[in-house]
């Protein structure tokens, strides 16, 4: 216990070793610190956790019973060990050895500041709250929402991109929707913003002013379902066009809408609007099934994602249409801008920078442009030219470079930057 609660203070890269085995270590970490290690900040009585958070409002924190409950600077980090050891007794060995990997993982790419441990851990509890059964994940979520929101007035962090090798992490484990950013300190703004560029603003989702497209028939990020929906507004030039992507996993009762991207476009100033279906209130999927519905000015949008979506929505429009799909509305919609797009964000690195190839330099942009390359877009260069491209009758083109028409251009892109 003393070994254990040592290693918690000093380096949190060893509690996972230390936890999970009983609740009563939680409460008498404290008092061994206060006994052992002077040189650190007594902490107030009385000591508290997560799950004794009840409610929060105006910047306050309470317990159940209404008291007041004061978080300062020093005890964030031992809360979150202290919850990170609970939930591991709720875990099992895999997901403890999962978490426990990634810790590491993130310990040994830097040492981390104080800010930078918070906002990870954060992460990292999200992530395993999300892994315990519902039923306990209902105990833990509104506790550590409080918690969480609280830390970010401790630890203000300005721009999420300040951290991009957290970003990285994350996003290489896919854990990116368990960062939440932080709410804006004015008020939200997007919707405003897009409408005075020309933008068709989005129904809200469930509205019948949605159509149905189908099932999309080729899906690069190959989801169990990918739907394609659409909208036009009667003033506005332009369209919209929302992505369910289904989780179906029949064995776990699961058949649901987990992610929800919906894109608009105006047709007379290329700006692009993006929302995805991350509460702005609690960071957390809104998912669903048939039924869903939620508001478009309760979802996250362009100025607060935590993903960038311009990472591979670029080049001359928005959108990545596979032709001859139900994802291809041309025939019906207007997809097409007057002007090369634009992305609407206040995210200083959403953007749509010039071509790597403009339309006609290079055989790949016969008849279109190949927006500048990045580590996601490349991803797409090379799924559209081992299956989509160029599109039907004509064979894909393949990557390998083999085709002698294309080969070159295809090349040029891995010369370039993009991986073989
Ligand atoms: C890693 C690359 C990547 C990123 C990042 C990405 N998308 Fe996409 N998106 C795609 C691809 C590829 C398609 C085409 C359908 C398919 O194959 O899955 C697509 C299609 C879409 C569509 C359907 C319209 C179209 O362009 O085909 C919407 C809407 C959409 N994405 C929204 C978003 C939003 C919102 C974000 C940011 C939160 C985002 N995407 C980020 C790759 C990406
Ligand atoms: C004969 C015309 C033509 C040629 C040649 C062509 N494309 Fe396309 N490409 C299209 C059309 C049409 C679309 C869909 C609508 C749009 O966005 O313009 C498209 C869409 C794409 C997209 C978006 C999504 C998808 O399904 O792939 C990518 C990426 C793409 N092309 C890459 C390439 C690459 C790489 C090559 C060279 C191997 C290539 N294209 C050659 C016509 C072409």
């Amino acid at each position: 216990m003393q070994i254990c609660s040592l290693m918690v203070v000093l380096s949190s890269l060893f509690f996972f070793g230390c936890g999970g085995d009983s609740s009563d270590d939680n409460k008498e970490i404290p008092n061994d610190i206060e006994t052992d290690f002077p040189q650190i900040e007594p902490l107030p009585e009385p000591i508290l956790k997560i799950t004794d958070i009840s409610d929060g409002y105006y910047g306050l924190l309470y317990d159940a019973g209404g008291n007041e409950l004061k978080i300062n600077k020093n005890q964030v980090l031992l809360l979150q060990d202290g919850l990170i050891n609970e939930l591991n007794s709720n875990l099992n060995e895999e997901q403890r050895a999962m978490f426990k990997e990634l810790h590491s993982n993130f310990t040994d790419i830097k040492l981390p500041t104080d800010i930078e441990k918070v906002l990870f851990q954060n992460v990292l509890l999200d992530a395993m709250i999300s892994s315990i059964k519902p039923q306990l994940q209902d105990k833990y979520f509104p506790p550590f929402r409080l918690f969480r929101h609280h830390t970010h007035s401790l630890f203000p962090i300005s721009r999420l991109t300040d951290y991009q090798w957290i970003l990285d992490l994350l996003s290489q484990r896919s854990l990116l929707s368990h960062l939440i950013l932080i709410p804006p300190q004015e008020t939200d703004n997007y919707i405003d913003t897009c409408r005075e560029n020309d933008v068709p603003i989005p129904p809200d989702w469930g509205s019948t002013l949605w159509q149905y497209r189908g099932v999309a028939t080729i899906d690069f990020l190959e989801n169990d379902k990918t739907e394609v929906w659409a909208y036009e507004s009667s003033t506005v030039q332009g369209s919209c066009i929302a992505l369910p992507r289904w989780d179906i996993r029949p064995e776990e009762g699961i058949n649901e809408i987990s992610l929800l991207g919906i894109i608009c476009q105006s047709k007379t100033t290329g700006k692009a609007c993006f929302w995805d279906n991350l509460s702005k209130e609690t960071g957390q999927r809104i998912k669903g099934g048939a039924d869903l519905t939620f508001k478009i000015s309760d979802i996250k949008n362009g100025n607060s994602l935590g993903e960038n979506c311009t990472q591979c929505h670029r080049g001359k429009n928005v959108f990545l249409i596979h032709p001859e799909t139900n994802l291809d509305i041309s025939d019906d919609y207007n997809i097409n801008p007057n002007v090369r797009y634009q992305p609407i964000s206040t995210q200083a690195n959403w953007s749509n920078p010039a071509a790597h190839s403009e339309l006609g330099d290079g055989a790949c942009a016969s008849c279109h442009e190949i927006g500048a390359l990045s580590g996601g877009y490349c991803n797409i260069l090379r799924n559209a030219a081992n299956q989509t491209m160029p599109p039907q009758p004509e064979d894909p083109a393949n990557w390998d470079g083999a085709t002698a028409f294309y080969g070159a251009h295809i090349q040029q892109m891995i010369n370039d930057g993009c991986p073989e």
